[in-house]
């Protein structure tokens, strides 16, 4: 089969389009006819070596993807048949599916939406699950309370928005105007521009919970727990700063590590097909060019989903 690999860690050339033997799967693993895998900026960090996830190299990157089961291990579990379409958040040190094939242990897969085409299903799980972790996992937030998403413009950013607002939360979000109209069809409450307006005296009263999602300088992000109630909290998906919170006033800070959550995961996927989630994606490209999109990576921010094709 084609794949993507690198061999060494390193700049975007580290990665060869080639072939390799189509994996066979073990005991409690299935093997997924892979429709798509979706970037993510975290494999630039795991190609280029500045992201501690111990991978055996060479190593298939890709860890979102959707498919359809072409075999079943030993004992794979979870009641998977072949031919079944499939999402997955796949162990992040595993081969993954930047391929045309991918074994995956059979308790990360979960049904694949059926209200949106397979390939680009692989959008959802990380960054979904992602949202969902900061809001109620690490946040806490139930009915009622107000939660103000910084970054919302972002694709974590619309799923929190969606899931804040089905929970019965007030949002308050940021967006500049590129963003503007998705974040509130999101169902945000309030939408300030960042780019033109100072949070600090535009958010009308405290918030429970502030969720930054937002490439912020670390100094701001602090003057932003301003905003938090007292006894509230502060949860960033950021990793690569520290999370800032407010002893004095009990604002508890909690940085998010995304973890593979099989049951929430279902249930995602369950809110896309009954409307109340919508799966963004704004590029398809064939697996040949995924070299090319950790070039663009190296050298900036991708914008939205990217999806990648075998
Ligand atoms: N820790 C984890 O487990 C984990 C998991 C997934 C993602 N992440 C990280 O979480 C972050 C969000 O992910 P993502 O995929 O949603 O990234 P993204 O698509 O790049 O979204 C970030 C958004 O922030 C907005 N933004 C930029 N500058 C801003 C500013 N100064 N103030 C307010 N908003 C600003 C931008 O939207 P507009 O300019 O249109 O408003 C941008 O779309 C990324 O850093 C990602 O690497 C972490």
């Amino acid at each position: 089969m084609k794949a993507v690999r690198f061999h060494e860690v390193g700049g975007p050339e580290v990665l060869r389009y080639e072939d390799v033997d189509v994996p066979t799967p073990g005991a409690g693993e299935v093997r997924v006819r892979v429709a798509a895998s979706a970037f993510n900026a975290a494999d630039n960090g795991m190609r280029g070596g500045f992201l501690p996830i111990p991978v055996v190299l060479p190593h298939v990157p890709g860890y979102d993807v959707s498919g359809t089961v072409d075999a079943l291990g030993e004992d794979a579990a979870g009641g998977l048949q072949v031919g079944d379409a499939v999402i997955g958040f796949l162990p992040m040190e595993r081969d993954s599916g930047a391929a045309e094939y991918v074994i995956a242990p059979a308790e990360a897969l979960v049904p694949a939406p059926t209200t949106v085409p397979l390939a680009d299903a692989a959008g959802l799980p990380s960054v979904a699950l992602t949202a969902w972790q900061a809001l109620f996992d690490d946040g806490r937030l139930t009915a009622g309370q107000r939660v103000l998403v910084n970054g919302a413009g972002g694709v974590v950013g619309k799923y929190a928005v969606a899931l804040a607002k089905r929970a019965g939360v007030h949002v308050v979000a940021t967006a500049s105007p590129r963003s503007r109209a998705a974040v509130e069809a999101a169902g945000a409450d309030e939408v300030v521009d960042h780019t033109t307006t100072d949070l600090l005296g535009a958010v009308d009263g405290q918030v429970d919970v502030l969720v930054n999602l937002a490439p912020i300088d670390p100094d701001r992000f602090a003057a932003l727990v301003a905003l938090v109630r007292d006894g509230g909290k502060v949860v960033s998906t950021t990793a690569f700063m520290a999370t800032p919170g407010d002893d004095a006033r009990g604002v508890t800070a909690a940085t998010v590590f995304v973890l593979p959550d099989r049951e929430r995961l279902t249930q995602l996927a369950s809110l896309v097909d009954s409307g109340e989630l919508q799966v963004e994606v704004t590029r398809r490209i064939p697996l040949t060019e995924l070299p090319a999109l950790h070039a663009e990576a190296a050298a900036g921010r991708i914008a939205g989903k990217v999806i990648v094709q075998p």
